[in-house]
């Protein structure tokens, strides 16, 4: 098998299949640091506007050009659409890592749609992916040489951070933290913003305090280098406001149990829709 290669300050030739958000996100890092000519494969007419001299962007897998050789085959369409859309990448095989950023398609899953040959890296991105603050972990399936990992990694880190794991099943309780974990934050500046108005805050310094609050705290969780409950403690006096807030939250029936279950209730539901 010939292992792609790649070497820093160049994206080697890619094969994108999807160009939707989480595509064209990826698109835009890897055009950042010089993309080498590639093919973007999406019959939808948006994704015409993603073309350039760097990138062909066609409708379907019968107008790539026969002699077109990628690096690898980045597998970013919706996943129920996997099993029509798959099989027509298998000649790929052999020569390309595929890197699938599709949510509950498992490695197995996947191979059973390419064939057995097929070098597979699995990886669950999150929204924040779209300005680059995404975090993805990946993992590589049998066969997935060093340099297509390393491949794959540099295809990752174009929307954020990057962690490997050896173990498929650890994507199940992944995918309930990161993958699905956007979605808590966004309702905590929701319930925030309501319970504003609640105290009688006006509607626009409301949804203006909660959203700030919530982006200025992930800001500085992320420029700091003590951890969360650190960062909590040392916003949190004796006897205080904050005190008084944490006593009603970290009741243990309270956001303990609840964060808990709700993450092990994402877990259970990413093992059901696994295939
Ligand atoms: N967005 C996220 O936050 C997120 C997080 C984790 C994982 N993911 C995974 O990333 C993948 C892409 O998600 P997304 O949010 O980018 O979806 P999206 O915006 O809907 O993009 C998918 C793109 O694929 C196109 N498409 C449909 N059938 C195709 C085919 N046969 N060949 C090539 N392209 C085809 C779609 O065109 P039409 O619109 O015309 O159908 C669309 O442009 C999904 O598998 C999802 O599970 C996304």
């Amino acid at each position: 098998m010939t292992e792609a290669t790649t070497t820093a300050g160049h994206i080697p030739p890619i094969l994108l299949i999807g160009c939707g958000r989480m595509g064209s996100a990826m698109l835009a890092g890897w055009r950042e640091q010089g993309l080498a000519p590639s093919v973007a494969v999406d019959p939808s007419p948006a994704a015409a506007a993603f073309a350039g001299p760097d990138l062909a962007v066609v409708a379907g897998p019968e107008a790539i050009a026969p002699d077109f050789v990628p690096a690898a085959v980045v597998l970013a369409v919706k996943p129920q659409n996997a099993a029509e859309t798959l099989p027509a990448y298998a000649r790929f095989t052999g020569g390309s890592v595929f890197l699938s950023i599709m949510a509950g398609r498992t490695i197995g899953g996947i191979a059973r749609l390419l064939g057995p040959d097929a070098a597979i890296v699995r990886a669950m991105p999150n929204t924040p992916a779209a300005i680059r603050q995404g975090v993805t972990v990946a993992c590589p399936g049998q066969g997935v040489g060093t340099p297509q990992r390393a491949l794959c990694d540099r295809l990752l880190h174009a929307i954020g951070t990057v962690a490997w794991v050896e173990d498929e099943a650890f994507l199940d309780p992944v995918t309930a933290v990161s993958g699905s974990g956007p979605a808590y934050v966004f309702l905590l500046a929701e319930l925030m913003e309501q319970a504003a108005l609640e105290q009688g805050l006006p509607p626009a310094l409301a949804r203006l305090l909660a959203r700030q609050t919530v982006a200025g705290s992930g800001a500085l969780l992320a420029a700091s280098a003590e951890d969360a409950a650190a960062l909590r403690k040392a916003v949190t006096s004796p006897g205080g406001t904050t005190a008084a807030a944490l006593s009603v939250m970290m009741k243990s029936d309270a956001w303990p149990l609840t964060v808990s279950e709700a993450i092990a209730a994402a877990t259970r539901r990413s093992r059901e829709l696994a295939g």
